[in-house]
């Protein structure tokens, strides 16, 4: 036990952050930490204000990964922190459990106000465990078994959402999982329509913009693919727990194709950031066919979901959307970066795609053809698949204090998912950052590519270890 016995917050971080990886390395999650370590991003962040994270040294870095998109109102809201601290201190009656809750009652009227064709909500306190519900919903209002999902989905990593999930990496090991899945490529409507033809699908699961790759669906793809569910008595539920709320340039990421879906999944930035909490909208029939007597009255639920503070976040949340225009924001941004980003594409042959919408954007590199380039990816792809991005990645935060991720496993997708509050200036810091980082990976021999072969090291060591 730490010597230390201290209640105030505050100094009990400050006493101890300088013990944090060893603290992980013992008691959490050591692999972790040894990543952190290996590619240097083991900085000890002390505080977060916006859009930006400050290190030990009081240096800025602008995080363009949000906490995996949580912080779409910026970090340390003041309007939130003001909302939770009312909560605080005003002692309301919280979890009651045999009474309803007020803050949930209007956090569900402002959802469905944006969303005017669903009618309730079931409120639970992560994204998987909003898919859990949905996958539950379905299977009890349409009395059918079968679940169908998008290869390279992600809907989560509790064993039901795993069911869904589009990747062979976060599947192996925790088998067998949910029977009567069936896995469809995105973007297929032909396979879809065969996946749903035998009439004994509960639900289509699909984000409307795959968040691993930063997928983007054609044009008719999702209008398309709702009209075959329902055709066929198939549920679309759109997983919009990364793209809803103003992510992409729309309150929904559905409605830039104009689609209403049976069931709307959110959470990461309803939260703004604070407390876990997730929502799932929905038509009144599928609701009323859980909660269809009185003694199933608590058929469904989570002892958590609808606490005070989630529901104070999700309210301060929506409305500082609202005030701040972060909707139109991103939009606006969003249009500035794809559009300058992909002005990149003709000068650097590494660079392949610029896509997304809004503040959900995807850099993609792939092989080159000139010679001196190709050989130098090549020894990258055949130590390990997706290591490429990381030789973009590491410099980005180490020169330009820019924190991003890379798409996916075995990915060469670089995603951007800031908070939806960035400036003109942090646009500008971006694109300098990404110019001057792609430029220095076409000069070879170089600092991109002698970062290469360390990285190529680690991994065979890494490798031969095991
Ligand atoms: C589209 C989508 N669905 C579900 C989830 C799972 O959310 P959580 O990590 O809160 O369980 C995520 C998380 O990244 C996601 O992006």
């Amino acid at each position: 036990m730490a010597a230390c016995m201290t209640t105030d917050i505050a100094e009990l971080f400050a006493e101890r952050e300088g013990d944090r990886y060893a603290m992980h390395s013992r008691h959490l999650n050591e692999q972790m930490v040894r990543v952190l370590r290996a590619i240097g991003y083991d900085v000890e962040f002390r505080r977060g204000s916006g859009q930006y994270l400050f290190d030990r040294n009081g240096t800025r870095y602008l995080d363009l990964l949000s906490g995996f998109g949580v912080f779409a109102i910026g970090r340390n809201h003041p309007s939130l922190r003001t909302a939770l601290t009312s909560v605080l201190d005003s002692e309301f009656p919280n979890l009651v459990q045999l009474d309803v809750s007020v803050l949930a009652g209007i956090l569900a009227e402002r959802l469905l106000a944006q969303v005017p064709y669903l009618d309730k909500v079931s409120f639970a306190n992560s994204g998987t465990e909003a898919v859990e519900t949905a996958i539950k919903f379905a299977r009890a209002s349409t009395g059918r078994q079968g679940l169908v999902y998008c290869e390279h989905a992600f809907h989560g990593l509790t064993t039901g959402a795993l069911a869904l999930n589009g990747d062979a990496i976060f599947r192996n090991g925790f088998e067998p999982l949910l029977p009567d899945c069936i896995a469809v490529p995105f973007n297929d409507l032909p396979a879809l329509e065969q996946a749903l033809a035998a009439r004994d699908i509960a639900a289509f699961f699909v984000e409307p913009i795959q968040g691993k790759g930063v997928n983007m669906p054609d044009d008719g793809y999702l209008k398309s693919a709702a009209d075959l569910c329902r055709r066929y008595g198939t549920l679309f539920v759109a997983d919009e727990i990364q793209t809803g709320l103003g992510r992409t340039g729309r309150f929904l990421a559905v409605e830039h194709w104009n689609v209403e879906p049976d069931m709307v999944l959110l959470s990461k930035s309803l939260s703004g950031g604070h407390v876990p909490v997730s929502a799932v909208l929905m038509r009144r029939p599928i609701f009323e066919k859980v909660f269809d007597r009185m003694d199933r009255a608590v058929i469904h639920g989570s002892t958590f979901a609808k606490n005070d503070l989630a529901m104070a976040a999700g309210i301060a949340t929506l409305q500082v959307i609202e005030q701040e225009r972060l909707i139109e924001k991103a939009a606006c941004m969003g249009d500035r970066l794809l559009r300058e980003l992909s002005a990149m594409i003709p000068r650097y042959e590494l660079l392949t795609d610029v896509r997304g919408r809004g503040l959900m954007i995807g850099i993609e590199f792939g092989a080159p053809n000139s010679f001196g380039l190709k050989a130098s990816w090549n020894v990258i792809e055949s130590a390990s698949k997706g290591l490429f991005c990381q030789l973009f990645t590491i410099p980005l935060f180490k020169e330009h204090k820019i924190l991003c991720q890379v798409a996916g496993h075995a990915s060469h997708t670089i995603k951007l998912l800031p908070a939806l509050v960035i400036s003109d200036d942090d646009c500008d810091w971006i694109l300098r950052a990404f110019e001057a980082v792609i430029a220095s990976g076409h000069r070879v021999p170089g600092a991109v590519w002698s970062l290469g072969k360390t990285l190529v090291d680690h991994a065979m060591r890494a490798r031969a270890a095991r």
